[in-house]
């Protein structure tokens, strides 16, 4: 329970109203009521929890930590901010843009699917941590017929002429022929991961999607380059309380 007080300034940053100096404007204007009552000073202070804001006749709901799923498209950068590219922050509403939030891994221009957004550090730490090993599911298409010897390859543990050691990952076959589709199954998040383990099998990946982190999947109804907040069933599959 929060009875600490909080800034009515700050608390509209963190929501996600703008920067500082923006909410401090917004208040000054009238717009936002604490409590019914229309309060114009930026440093009025109140306990969140006893109290209703409003801006511009709309609830402002607080919440400590923000957790959103992406289906991420290519094209886009997992980053927070780029001047060239269009990054993973800037396919969210204003609203929901807050300076706080972070993709929690990356997934290449090229990928696509599930990424996760939040402000809460000991997640993501948890989440990519080495020691953790949390199962990452990626659905892939590669050039070339993958085979049962390239499964066992995949099982051993791969270990690049560079000296990169993968841990054993797990290399399903769905279909193969002259290109062929798999899923792999990763413990660790190491750079371009997938397609070096595919280039050590002769393989080139063609298409990547990531569709499962820990014990979440991606929804399917979840379209490219839209996202949501994760419900709070979704939030315990990822933390691997479900
Ligand atoms: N492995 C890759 O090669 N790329 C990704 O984006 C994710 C995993």
């Amino acid at each position: 329970m929060q009875t600490s007080k909080i800034r009515l300034d700050k608390f509209l940053v963190h929501i996600g109203y703008g920067s500082r100096s923006e909410v401090q404007k917004i208040i000054k204007q009238k717009r936002v009521t604490v409590n019914s009552q229309i309060i114009s000073k930026p440093e009025h202070s109140f306990v969140i929890n006893d109290s209703n804001v409003y801006v511009d006749g709309k609830e402002a709901v607080y919440s400590e930590f923000y957790y959103y799923i992406l289906n991420k498209p290519q094209g886009v950068i997992t980053a927070t901010e780029d001047n060239r590219h269009q990054t993973v922050l800037d396919l969210l509403d204003p609203i929901d843009k807050r300076k706080s939030l972070a993709p929690v891994g990356r997934l290449d221009k090229d990928t696509e699917g599930l990424l996760i957004l939040t402000n809460d550090g000991k997640l993501t730490h948890e989440l990519l941590s080495p020691k953790k090993h949390v199962n990452k599911v990626y659905y892939a298409k590669l050039s070339g017929q993958v085979t049962p010897d390239d499964v066992l390859k995949f099982a051993t543990g791969i270990e690049l002429s560079d000296g990169t050691k993968y841990r054993p990952a797990k290399l399903e076959i769905i279909r193969a022929s002259d290109t062929s589709e798999v899923f792999v199954t990763i413990s660790e998040g190491k750079f371009h991961q997938v397609k070096r383990m595919a280039l050590s099998i002769g393989k080139e990946v063609i298409y990547l999607k990531r569709i499962k982190m820990g014990n979440l999947l991606l929804p399917e109804d979840l379209q490219l380059g839209a996202y949501r907040s994760l419900t709070s069933q979704e939030l315990k599959k990822l933390k691997g309380e479900e």
